[in-house]
C-alpha cells in the first residue's frame, strides 16, 4: 500500500513538472516593479494560449487579483508580459501562472517598493549590474576557443538579496545567423533566455535592461542598421522595462528605486558610425551623435526634473558605451565630442547633483574619474563581462591615468549598495567574481557629488 502511495506521489510530481516543461519555454522573469504595480514576463510554447496569472498577498491569501496581459504579438515567439495592479507598497506577493485547463504551470514571488517619501529616510538597498552575456552555440560561433565562459555566475547572482538587476547591454550576442533576419533577432534571445542556469536568477529579482551593439544588431551597429525596428520589437518582447523610447523610436526610459533615479539610455538607435570624423576643420563634428538630439533633449528635461526632487539623492545614467574614457581606443562617448561637450557642460551649468555613469561593453571592469573645473568629479563605472570573453588592459590603455580601479581578465558582476541617512547617503560599489568572491570595491558619498552653490 505504501509503495502504491509512493508511486502515486512520484507520478503526480513528475507529471506536474512535465506539465510545466511542456508549456513554458523560459521564465517567469520579474520586470519593472514599483509601489503598486509589477510586471511578470514569460515565454510559452507557440501553441499555448489562454494562460492567466493570478496573485495574492503572502499575508492575506484572500486578497487575490488577476494580472492584465500585454501580449507582444510577433510571428516568431510566444512571449507575454503580465501587469499586476492594485498592489500595496512594501508588501510580499505570490503569483501563479495558470493554464487554460486550470493547472498551475509556474509560480513566483515579488515584493513591491516602499512608500517612504516625505515620511522616513530612504531604505537601504542594493542592485546588481553587469554586461556582456555570451552562451556558446558551436555550430554558429566563430571557430576556435569558445567565447562564452562560466555561466554559473548566474547561480551566484540568483542567491543575492538585491532589489533588482540592471543589464548594461550586450545581454545576448546576435551572430551572422541572427542579425540578417527579423526571425533571427527573436531566435537569439529566445535561445539564450531558456538556458536552465538563468531561470532562478530571472525569478529572483526585477530585471531592467538597455542594449548595446550585439543585442541590437551586428558588431558596432549604428543608426543605419536596417532591421532596427524589428530589433526594438524583439527587445520589447524579451524585457519588461517601464517604457521604450518615444512613439516608434529607440528604447530609452527611466525608473526610480527609492532615492535613486536610473536613466536608461539608448546608445545605438540614433548613433552615427564610430568611424565618422570626430572633427571638421579642427572643430567637433556637430553631425556626429551617439544619443541623438531627441534623446538628449529628453535626458536634459528628465535630469532637471529629477534634480528638483528632494527625495532623489543619486542619478545613475546607464548606457552601453563608456562615457568618460579619454583613451577612446574603442566605442566611447569621447568619439562624439560635440555631444560629449554639450552633455558635460549641461551637467555643470545646471548643477545636476549626484550623477554617476554606469556602462558595459568593454570585457573588463573599471572606474574612470574625470575632474571638472567648477563642479564635482564625474565617475564612469564599467561592469563587464558576465560570461563573454575577457579583456586585458594593454597598449595606451594599460596605465590610464583616469582609472581609479580596474579589473581585467576576469568574469565579474557588480553589486551597488545605498546605505545611510538621507543627509549622509553612501553608494558602495563591489565587483564580485563567479562565486561571489569580492574582487575590489569603492565607495562615494552623496556629499562628494554635490555641485557648488
Ligand atoms: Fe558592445
Amino acid at each position: 500500500m505504501y509503495r502504491l502511495f509512493l508511486f502515486f506521489v512520484l507520478f503526480t510530481a513528475s507529471n506536474a513538472i512535465a506539465q510545466t516543461s511542456n508549456l513554458v519555454v523560459s521564465g517567469p522573469m520579474l520586470g519593472h516593479t514599483e509601489l503598486r504595480t509589477s510586471k511578470v514576463w514569460v515565454e510559452l510554447k507557440p501553441n499555448v494560449k489562454g494562460v492567466k496569472l493570478i496573485y495574492n498577498e503572502v499575508a492575506d491569501t484572500k486578497a487575490t487579483g488577476t494580472a492584465i496581459q500585454s501580449v507582444i504579438s510577433n510571428l516568431y515567439t510566444n512571449t507575454i508580459t503580465f501587469e499586476l495592479i492594485d498592489l500595496k507598497p512594501a508588501t510580499d506577493y505570490v503569483y501563479q501562472l495558470i493554464s487554460s485547463d486550470n493547472k498551475t504551470i509556474a509560480t513566483g514571488k515579488l515584493r513591491t517598493q516602499s512608500l517612504w517619501q516625505w515620511r522616513t529616510t530612504p531604505p537601504d538597498f542594493s542592485f546588481l549590474a553587469g554586461s556582456c552575456t555570451y552562451f556558446n552555440e558551436p555550430p554558429y560561433d566563430r571557430p576556435g576557443k569558445p567565447y562564452g565562459g562560466d555561466s554559473t555566475i548566474f547561480t551566484t547572482m540568483a542567491k543575492e538579496k538585491s532589489d533588482f538587476m540592471l543589464w548594461l547591454g550586450d545581454n545576448w550576442y546576435t551572430r551572422e545567423v541572427d542579425f540578417y533576419s527579423e526571425w533571427g533577432l527573436y531566435k537569439r534571445p529566445s535561445t539564450d533566455r531558456k538556458m536552465p542556469i538563468l531561470q532562478d536568477f530571472l525569478k529572483s529579482m526585477p530585471h531592467y535592461a538597455i542594449w548595446d551593439d550585439h543585442d541590437y544588431g551586428w558588431n558596432d551597429a549604428d543608426g543605419s542598421y536596417p532591421l532596427k525596428q524589428s530589433s526594438r520589437d524583439a527587445f520589447k518582447a524579451y524585457w519588461a522595462n517601464p517604457s521604450y523610447g518615444v512613439k516608434d523610436d529607440a528604447i530609452y526610459t527611466k525608473f526610480t528605486w527609492n532615492d535613486v533615479d536610473v536613466f536608461l539610455l539608448d546608445d545605438r538607435w540614433y548613433r552615427s558610425n564610430d568611424n565618422m570624423k570626430d572633427s571638421i576643420n579642427g572643430k567637433p563634428n556637430p553631425d556626429k551623435q551617439m544619443f541623438g538630439k531627441e534623446q538628449i533633449q529628453w535626458l536634459k528635461n528628465a535630469l532637471v526634473q529629477s534634480n528638483s526632487n528632494p527625495n532623489i539623492n543619486f542619478r545613475i545614467i546607464a548606457t552601453g558605451s563608456q562615457m568618460l574614457n579619454h583613451i577612446k581606443l574603442y566605442d566611447c562617448f569621447l568619439r562624439f565630442p560635440a555631444e560629449y561637450n554639450d552633455m558635460i557642460d549641461f551637467l555643470t551649468d545646471n548643477k545636476i547633483n549626484g550623477v554617476v555613469f554606469f556602462t558595459g561593453d568593454r570585457h573588463h571592469s573599471e572606474i574612470i574619474k574625470r575632474d571638472r573645473k567648477d563642479a564635482y568629479p564625474l565617475f564612469d563605472i564599467t561592469s563587464s563581462p558576465l560570461t563573454s570573453g575577457t579583456h586585458s588592459f594593454g597598449g595606451v590603455e594599460k596605465d590610464n591615468p583616469d582609472r581609479v580601479l580596474g579589473i581585467d581578465k576576469l568574469q565579474n558582476y557588480t553589486r551597488v549598495s545605498f546605505i545611510g541617512k538621507s543627509s549622509d547617503r553612501k553608494m558602495q560599489v563591489e565587483f564580485l567574481g563567479i562565486n561571489g568572491e569580492l574582487i575590489n570595491s569603492w565607495s562615494i558619498s552623496q556629499k562628494e557629488l554635490k555641485s557648488p552653490k
